[in-house]
Order: structure tokens, then sequence, then C-alpha cells
């Protein structure tokens, strides 16, 4: 019989990366850039149809990033709205490899009144550089076989019982074992739902718990989806395994940043009044910086800059540029693409209003920038696309109503075009068709406007206001 009985240093296990989720909804279609292995796009590849010359170009940056060129530039992604400029940003990272952070902002979300706008960009440039940690630990692995908290007496009196151990038995290929555990790993096991049957392991040195999924002989034919079925552990019970997890830098700053406190009276009560998150400083990050260089020298850990993505650059003003000029040059920066569909404006907080830049960028940013440039689709294109957007939302569409939706795509905007796309479903739906019809998409086009006609009939009607 095997005893874990002491658990204090729970501080190791990471958080969960708190990076971004993915804006996948709009771009789930998009798997990459599509490109060959000479690195020529093929019109209908990955997800992207047409905007070869921008995928290409991409796949050079990709090329580049991969070749450790690209220290101190970024990317700038121009081009009218709606022309594919998010996705080929997030086919970037796709390309850059499995697990690659992807954080992707607008240039309006660094203003904040709480947090400087220099610390709001570093911050999302650290969740924009991941870190792989690799450790060999001690563990128990196995599925549960048996579960059972013993109950006991409560040592503090009242009328209550608590838990005194908690008896878990594992199960490998080679064999079982019996764990007297203590009650803090009880309710590890209870917050991550372990119930008999499933496959997990418990940390020997800390006391984490991790569920692996669900043993695959309790495989049912009514598979549930949502379920992940993993093969019975081999070998021992107890044993040395490799843990593989990624974080951001900005989940280590984070997880550094509470204030943790010791284990008296005094400074317990100073942990709950002091507030939960305290400020993410300068000093804190170098701090950070140090150990994970430590790691990495030691082979540990592994750096894996993302992409930070800034949508409307024009809204950066030029404390920001100066920043971000620096930034770039840090020996750990992610890859940066800004995008924008501004053509000349005035860089915002210059004091020359007079003076317009290319997309509000100052003249020393732009100098350092790879500019690719998207160009609208034409109507065989958008087709395409909707086809696709279709087949995404199993909506079957008719002939007509395609060639409807493409042609106002060609008129107003291939977003436009796909949002109609939804409600025309809901519509057929109604109406009790498993088709869409052109009627379908023509009563959308009465209900929706578009941006051209809501701007008309406001001219028309200066009642509003
Ligand atoms: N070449 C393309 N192939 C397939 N889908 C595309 C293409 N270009 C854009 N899209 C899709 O059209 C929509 C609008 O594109 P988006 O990247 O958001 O445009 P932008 O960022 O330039 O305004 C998204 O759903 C995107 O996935
Ligand atoms: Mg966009």
């Amino acid at each position: 019989m095997v005893q874990i009985s002491e658990v204090t240093d729970k501080t190791t296990s990471l958080p969960v990366s708190s990076a971004k989720e993915n804006r996948t909804a709009a771009h789930t279609h998009i798997k990459g850039l599509g490109l060959n292995e000479y690195g020529t796009a093929k019109p209908i590849e990955g997800g992207f149809v047409g905007q070869q010359d921008a995928r290409e170009a991409c796949g050079i940056i990709v090329d580049l990033i991969k070749s450790k060129k690209m220290s101190g530039k970024a990317v700038l992604i121009a081009g009218p709205p709606a022309t594919g400029k998010t996705a080929l940003a997030l086919a970037v990272s796709q390309e850059l490899g499995p697990k690659v952070p992807f954080c992707p902002i607008v240039g309006s979300e660094l203003y904040s009144a709480e947090v400087k706008k220099t610390s709001a960009l570093m911050e999302n440039f650290r969740k924009a550089i991941g870190l792989r940690i690799k450790e060999t630990k001690e563990v128990y692995e196995g599925e549960v076989i048996e579960l059972t908290p013993e109950e006991a007496e409560n040592p503090l009196g009242g009328y209550g019982k608590t838990i005194s151990h908690v008896i878990v038995g594992l199960k490998t290929a080679k064999g079982t074992k019996n764990l007297r555990l203590d009650p803090s790993i009880y309710e590890s096991l209870q917050k991550e739902r372990v119930a008999v049957g499933d496959v997990i392991y418990i940390e020997s040195n800390t006391g984490a718990v991790k569920r692996v999924g669900r043993s695959d002989a309790y495989a049912t034919e009514f598979d549930l989806e949502a379920e992940e079925y993993v093969p019975l552990p081999k070998g021992e019970v107890h044993k040395k395994k490799e843990i593989v997890q990624d974080v951001t830098l900005h989940d280590l700053d984070v997880a550094n940043a509470r204030p943790q406190g010791g284990q008296d009276v005094l400074s317990m009560m100073g942990q709950l009044l002091k507030p939960k998150k305290t400020e993410i400083t300068d000093k804190l990050r170098s701090e950070v910086n140090k150990v994970v260089s430590k790691y990495i020298d030691q082979g540990v850990a592994e750096l894996i800059p993302g992409v930070l993505f800034i949508d409307e650059v024009n809204m950066l003003d030029l404390e920001i540029f100066t920043y971000l000029n620096k930034a770039l040059e840090s020996n750990i920066a992610p890859i940066v693409i800004l995008a924008s569909n501004r053509g000349l404006t005035t860089v915002k907080g210059s004091d020359d209003l007079s003076i317009k830049a290319p997309h509000g960028c100052p003249p020393d940013l732009i100098d350092r920038l790879l500019i690719v440039r998207t160009l609208p689709y034409n109507q065989d294109e958008i087709k395409t696309i909707i086809t696709k957007r279709a087949n995404l939302e199993n909506l079957t569409l008719s002939e007509e109503a395609i060639n409807k939706l493409s042609h106002d795509g060609v008129q107003t905007s291939l977003r436009y075009a796909l949002q109609l796309l939804t409600p025309a479903g809901i519509l057929s739906s109604i109406a009790g068709r498993s088709t869409v019809e052109l009627q379908d998409v023509e009563e959308c086009e009465l209900l929706f406007l578009d941006s051209r006609r809501s701007t008309k009939v406001l001219n028309e009607s200066k009642t509003f206001l």
C-alpha cells in the first residue's frame, strides 16, 4: 500500500492557458495557406479561395520566420474590408505549427483607464509567446477501479463528518495498486470530475491530479462525442512520465503576480484582504524571463513564438508606435502582423494633424514592415467561398440563391453576403424547405440592409437625430 500523505507544494501546477480564444467561428474553414512545396498557391486549397499573391507572400514570410530572419521586422496586410486579412494572419500561425499561439487584438483594445497602453501592448506580446515545458515526473497512472472516500469525526468538533483520506485503486496493463490519498487530493479529484473508469495520473510529489480521458474499455456504442477514450496505460502504476505543458509567458506572469504568502494565520488573513490580481510590473516580467531562460538552457522548456495580430493599426498612437519599435527588437518577440484598410491618414497622437502617413503608421515603422496587399474578389471566387461556408453550416442552396448571394458579394462585400447565409437558412427552415431558395435570400436582403443602402436611407430621411 502506498501512501501519499503530505501535499504542501501546490504552486508548481500551472494554470490552464489563458490565451484568448481564437476567433474561429468566422474562420473555421481556414486550415492553412494552401501552398504546394514550391510555395505556389493553388486557386482553391486550405480553405482559401483566390488571393493567390497574398497567400504566396505570406508563405515566404512563414519561411523567413522558420529560418529566423524576421527579427526586428513586422508584417502589414493592407486591403479593403473582407478581403481575408484576418484569415491570412490566422493561416500564418497555423502554418508555423500546432499549438502556436495566435493572439488577435484590435488597435483600440490597448486603451484602458487602468493599465498603461504600453503595458497593455506588452501583455499581448507575452500572450503571443508560448512556452512548451517538458518535465519528467514521478506519477501514479492508471484506470480508476475504486474511489472511496473514508469519513471520520470532525476534529474541530461540530456535527458534520470530514473526509480523513480517500482510497483510489489504479489499474494498468501490468497490475493494480491501491493508494491512500490526502483529503486535499480528493478535492482535486472532484474538480477534475474523476469517476470509476477514467484514466488519470497523480503527480507523486505535488499531488496534482490530471484526468487523461475515459478508459476505452468503457466505450459504448452510444459514443458521447465530448468524451475522449484512451487505452489502458501500459507499464507499472508508479512510474516516470514525460509531461508536456503549453503555457504563454503571460500565464507565467499572472501566476507569479498573485500574492502567495506563508502558512501562518496572519499571512492567510492578509491574502484574503489583498486584491486578487496585483500589477504585472516590468520587474516581474524580467524575473520571469530569467527563470524561463534558465529552463531553456537546461533543455526543460522550449520557446514557441506565436503571432500577435493587431487589426486597425491606424488606431495606435505615437506613444505605442515607439514602444512597438523597441519591443520588436527584444530577443524574445512574437511575429507581429498588422492589418489596415485605411489609405493615408493622420498618425494618432502626432502634433501636426496636416501630415498624413500611409495607414496612419509613422515612417520609421513603415520602414521595418513587409507589406502584403489583398485585393477584392471576383464573383466566381465569392461564389466558391459562399459554397464552402454553406457546407460548413450544413445548408443546401439552390443555384439561383448562390448566384444571387455572390452577386450581392460583388456589389457590397463578401462579409455581407456571408452574413446573409445564416438568416436565409433560418427563413427556409421556417417555411419548411430543406434548400435555401432565391426568395429566402431576397427576403433577407429586404430585412437586413447593407452599408450602402443604409447610408442612402439615412441621407434621404433626415428624421434621425
Ligand atoms: N480567400 C478566402 N477564402 C476563403 N474564405 C475567405 C477568404 N477571404 C476571406 N474569407 C472569409 O471571409 C470572411 C471575411 O474575411 P476577413 O479575413 O475577416 O476579412 P478582413 O480581415 O480583411 O476584413 C471571413 O469569414 C473569412 O474567413
Ligand atoms: Mg479583419
